[in-house]
C-alpha cells in the first residue's frame, strides 16, 4: 500500500529547516506520497521550489486558517488536515480504492523508518506510542492480549483516544468509507482534536497495536525552538537575497 502523508505547515524562519529534515526522512521510505498542506491563501514561493526539488511524490496544496482561530489555545491545522483529506477522497472516487495508508505528520515531529513499515500494514486504524509528548517521557496505548485496553498518559486522561496526532494511521478505505470524517473547529479544544476524529471512523476495542504491542517509541513529538532574530538589521543590508 501506498503511505500518505499529510503535512500541514506554515511560514517561518525554520520552516525550510523542517521540511528538509522531514523530507530526507520521506526519501527513505518506499511509496510514499507527500501531502503538503500550507496554511496560507496563496502556495509559497518557498515550498513550491522546495518540493520541485524534493525528489518525492507530493502533492501542493494550501488553505488559509481563518483570523479568529489563530489563537495559542486553540487547536492547529484543522483546515489544513482536512483540505488533504478531500484531496484524497477526491482523488479515489471513480477507482475502487487502491490499497493506501495516510497518517497526519507534524513538520516538526522525529519520524524512525520503522514507523513506515509498522503502519503499512494498517488493515483499519493502527495506533502505537509517541514520546516526548503529554507533559512524560511518553504516551501510549496499553494493552492486553493484542487489544487496546486503555492510556498511559499524564495529561487529559478523560480523553476517549488519548493519543497524539502522531500515534495513529488510517487505511485509505476507512477514509473512503466514512466520507463525513473531518477534523471539527467547533467545540474542539487543544487535544480533543484527535479523539474526536478518531471516534468518527473507529471504536478503541477495534484499534491494531504496532511497535510491538506498543511498546516501542518510534515517533518523537520534538518541537523546535523559536529562532532569535533580534540581530536582524531593519532594513535589507546584505547584497544578495538569500532563502533559509
Ligand atoms: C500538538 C499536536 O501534536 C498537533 O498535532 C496538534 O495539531 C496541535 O498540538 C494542536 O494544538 O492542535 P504542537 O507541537 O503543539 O502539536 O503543534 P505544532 O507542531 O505547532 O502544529 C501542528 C502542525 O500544524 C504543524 O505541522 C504545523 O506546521 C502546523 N501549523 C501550526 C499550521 O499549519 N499553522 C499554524 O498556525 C500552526
Ligand atoms: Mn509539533
Amino acid at each position: 500500500p501506498t503511505i500518505y502523508a499529510i503535512t500541514p505547515t506554515y511560514s517561518r524562519p525554520v520552516q525550510k529547516a523542517e521540511l528538509t529534515r522531514l523530507a530526507n526522512t520521506f526519501r527513505q521510505v518506499a511509496q510514499l506520497h507527500w501531502i503538503l498542506v500550507e496554511d496560507r491563501a496563496t502556495r509559497s514561493e518557498l515550498v513550491s521550489s522546495f518540493l520541485a526539488r524534493a525528489g518525492l511524490p507530493n502533492t501542493h496544496l494550501h488553505v488559509p486558517t481563518p483570523r479568529r482561530y489563530k489563537r495559542p489555545w486553540l487547536p492547529r491545522a484543522t483546515e489544513q488536515r482536512n483540505a488533504g483529506l478531500a484531496w484524497l477522497r477526491q482523488r479515489h472516487q471513480h477507482q475502487s480504492a487502491q490499497p493506501g495508508v495516510l497518517f497526519f505528520a507534524d513538520d516538526d515531529n522525529t519520524y524512525s523508518l520503522e514507523l513506515f513499515q509498522e503502519m503499512r500494514t494498517t488493515r483499519k486504524v493502527s495506533v502505537w506510542p509517541v514520546g516526548l509528548v503529554g507533559g512524560r517521557r511518553y504516551e501510549r496505548p496499553l494493552v492486553k492480549n493484542g487489544k487496546v485496553v486503555g492510556w498511559y498518559t499524564g495529561w487529559r486522561e478523560d480523553r476517549p483516544f488519548a493519543i497524539d496526532m502522531a500515534g495513529f494511521a488510517v487505511s485509505l478505505q476507512v477514509i473512503l468509507s466514512n466520507p463525513k470524517a473531518v477534523f471539527k473547529r467547533r467545540g474542539s479544544q487543544p487535544g480533543m482534536q484527535e479523539s474526536d476524529f478518531l471516534k468518527q471512523i473507529t471504536t478503541v476495542e477495534e484499534l491494531e497495536p504496532k511497535a510491538s504491542n506498543c511498546t516501542k517509541v518510534l515517533v518523537w513529538h520534538t518541537r523546535t525552538e523559536k529562532v532569535n532574530l533580534a540581530n536582524e538589521p531593519k532594513s535589507h543590508l546584505d547584497t544578495v537575497n538569500i532563502e533559509v
